[in-house]
């Protein structure tokens, strides 16, 4: 969705940052993601995923509503360490590691590992009387645009093996987790996972296998990319029906990420050059896929945008990043406005899987970061392309 406004109305972002490009970071929206969810899952304790957005402010913010971090490395650790949050409130959960990583996250003090294979568990046998660990299992929600159980999560089939291997190697494996895909359109396949698990729990009882204390129910949560907001509340309805089945003695455990960190920060951007080419008006941004919207490339992602512009001259278009790679494109559209150099971009909803993953690529830094309130975009005050 794009939205344009009057060129001076940029003033607005361009007063909140020093430079361009810029993210744009709102504890107060973060807050209001983490309380939503936190009150969508009651009695599930939440682990703020870190590779979604490691930016102190925000781990700061999630910290002081009480939160607890999920991470995927001893680089992570020590980002969260550096902001004064103890190992304790850390599970580890990358399902395969080095064992230098391992060894370092055990040194800081995590006790919380994932395996979801039998090789992964031979690496932990050396902190077996230290540590706890949960098996993951591979559940694929049909609605979730980005995979994550491709990659990782043991069938389930093969869940008891594995358990056997584990109890026979001294390695206590007391929680069983998952991860259904990123950006779910619905929570029926963490709904229908936790169930599977919940079965599975008395499976293993049955097998006098050693109990499973916790069931670990991933990311997925939705961000609101059409700047619709998302009932979290409606969202997580399905889940609550299934968690009325968990009994007294079992925690549940969540690892959101975009959810919380995407509607956080919007990404200020300036044309920084612009050419009348073969197929249209081309518009070179200081930030591209090489920057914070590499979730252009690696999730499809499209981001809703408020362009500031005195033109009302329509013409085809093509965005672009910075870099001198052609793969570096933005967007296309059939009609757009003739920008002008110096005319600001805002993408909206910007925090997840953009920072995080933004490069040097030919010398060119990731947009700066400021916290700050992101204004109110008003009604009716530009017209939709
Ligand atoms: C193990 C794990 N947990 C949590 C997350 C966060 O997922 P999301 O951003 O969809 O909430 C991810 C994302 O890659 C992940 O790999």
């Amino acid at each position: 969705m794009i939205n344009v406004f009057p060129r001076e109305s940029a003033s607005t972002w361009l007063g909140l940052i020093e430079t361009t490009p810029s993210l744009v970071f709102d504890p107060e929206i973060c807050r209001r993601q983490w309380n939503e969810l936190s009150s969508a899952l009651p009695r599930v304790t939440l682990y703020y995923a870190v590779k979604s957005n490691p930016y102190p402010g925000l781990l700061q913010t999630v910290a002081n509503e009480g939160g607890c971090f999920d991470v995927a490395s001893a680089a992570e650790i020590k980002m969260l360490e550096h902001e004064g949050i103890h190992a304790s409130r850390m599970i580890h959960t990358h399902p395969i590691k080095t064992d230098t990583e391992i060894e370092k996250a055990v040194a800081a003090g995590v006790n919380t590992f994932v395996v979801d294979n039998v090789d992964e568990l031979w690496k932990l046998i050396p902190y077996r009387h230290s540590i706890r660990v949960m098996l993951r299992l591979s559940f694929i929600a049909p609605d979730a645009p980005i995979d994550l159980s491709r990659k990782f999560g043991a069938p389930q089939q093969d869940a008891l093996s594995i358990l056997d291997v584990a109890n026979d190697s001294g390695i206590r494996v007391d929680g069983l987790c998952f991860h259904v895909g990123s950006q779910a359109a619905t929570a029926n396949t963490h709904a229908d996972a936790l169930g599977v698990c919940l079965d599975l729990c008395e499976q293993i009882r049955d097998e006098g296998l050693p109990e499973i204390l916790r069931i670990d129910i991933g990311g997925g949560f939705p961000a609101h990319y059409t700047g619709e907001s998302v009932n979290l509340d409606a969202f997580c309805h399905p889940i609550r029906e299934v968690l009325k089945r968990v009994p007294e003695h079992l925690e549940i455990l969540a690892e959101p990420g975009r959810v919380i960190s995407a509607p956080s920060m919007a990404l200020v951007c300036r044309v920084v050059g612009r050419a009348k080419r073969r197929d249209g008006w081309w518009f070179y941004l200081d930030d591209g896929v090489y920057g914070a919207q590499s979730g252009r490339l690696f999730d499809g992602m499209q981001y809703r945008m408020s362009v500031f512009t005195s033109s009302d001259e329509l013409s085809p278009c093509v965005f672009a990043g910075p870099t001198c790679d052609s793969i570096d494109e933005l967007g296309r559209y059939p009609e757009f406005p003739i920008l002008n150099m110096n005319d600001v971009i805002v993408f909206h909803e910007m925090g997840a899987y953009s920072l995080a993953s933004a490069t040097q690529f030919n010398g060119i830094a990731p947009p700066a970061v400021v916290t700050r309130a992101l204004p109110e975009l008003r009604q009716g005050y530009g017209h939709l392309v």
